[in-house]
């Protein structure tokens, strides 16, 4: 498949893209800064020498990709994705977005937000397929790729269709186990509970994740 990131520079849109890439899949890094985009490429490159990265902005990220993740700051959401809602139309989006506060060295839910963020994108951008997931999943064990990933992926989705494709996708990569949690509008749920795996990480120095037991 063509994946593309928004952005492909940062620290779980790069991990991301290096967790895909070993699967084969097309690779597709956006940024603001082109130069950036071929930076944190040619990182992947080097770790995937016979991975197909294509480096560009945002935009001509998402006319060549299939599924977009977005893995932005969420204070930046809104305002770096409004300009491409002609380009997303159609599109698959996976958005990992977390609205993080840290205070006095605390995690928090950013306070506030009354809706989910993967909510609201699915607001601004109706014409798109939009699954909220990856936000219990750090960027350290994305890119780790000689230890095998044993991780529950927790994930939203309203309709049929995006779930279908997100599911086909996921199914490539080897220790990913997909859990639905429901709609969209109920991911707040897990903005909230990554602060908590924030702050025990910051407690214990470990990258944790959220397993489900029982299903
Ligand atoms: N880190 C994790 O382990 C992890 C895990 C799960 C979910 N997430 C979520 O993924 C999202 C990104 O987190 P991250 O840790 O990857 O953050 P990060 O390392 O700071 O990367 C964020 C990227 O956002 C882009 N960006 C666009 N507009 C920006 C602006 N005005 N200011 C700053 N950056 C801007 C930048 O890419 P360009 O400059 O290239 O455009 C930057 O590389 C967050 O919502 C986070 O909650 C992160």
């Amino acid at each position: 498949m063509k994946i593309g990131f928004i952005s492909g520079t940062g620290k779980e849109g790069q991990a991301l893209a290096i967790r895909f890439g070993l699967s084969e899949h097309s690779i597709f890094i956006g940024s603001r800064d082109i130069s950036k985009a071929e930076l944190s490429g040619n990182q992947i490159r080097n770790i995937l020498p016979d991975v197909e990265i294509l480096c560009s902005d945002y935009k001509q990220t998402v006319l060549q990709s299939d599924i977009v993740f977005i893995a932005l700051p969420f204070s930046v959401v809104e305002n770096q994705l409004t300009p491409l809602k002609n380009e997303l139309k159609g599109k698959y989006i996976v958005d990992t977005t977390v609205p993080l506060s840290l205070n006095k060295g605390k995690f928090t839910r950013l306070s506030g937000l009354k809706e989910s963020v993967s909510q609201f994108l699915y607001n601004l951008l109706p014409d798109s397929h939009i699954i909220s997931s990856f936000h219990t999943i750090s960027h350290l064990d994305l890119k780790r790729i000689q230890k095998k990933m044993d991780h529950d992926l927790l994930y939203f989705v309203n309709d049929k269709k995006p779930e279908s494709k997100f599911l086909e996708l996921i199914d490539t990569v080897k220790g990913l186990n997909p859990v639905k949690c429901g709609t969209l509008d109920l991911s707040i749920l897990i903005e909230h509970q990554v602060p908590l795996l924030l702050n025990i990480n910051k407690q214990y120095g470990k990258s944790t994740s959220i397993k489900i037991h029982g299903l």
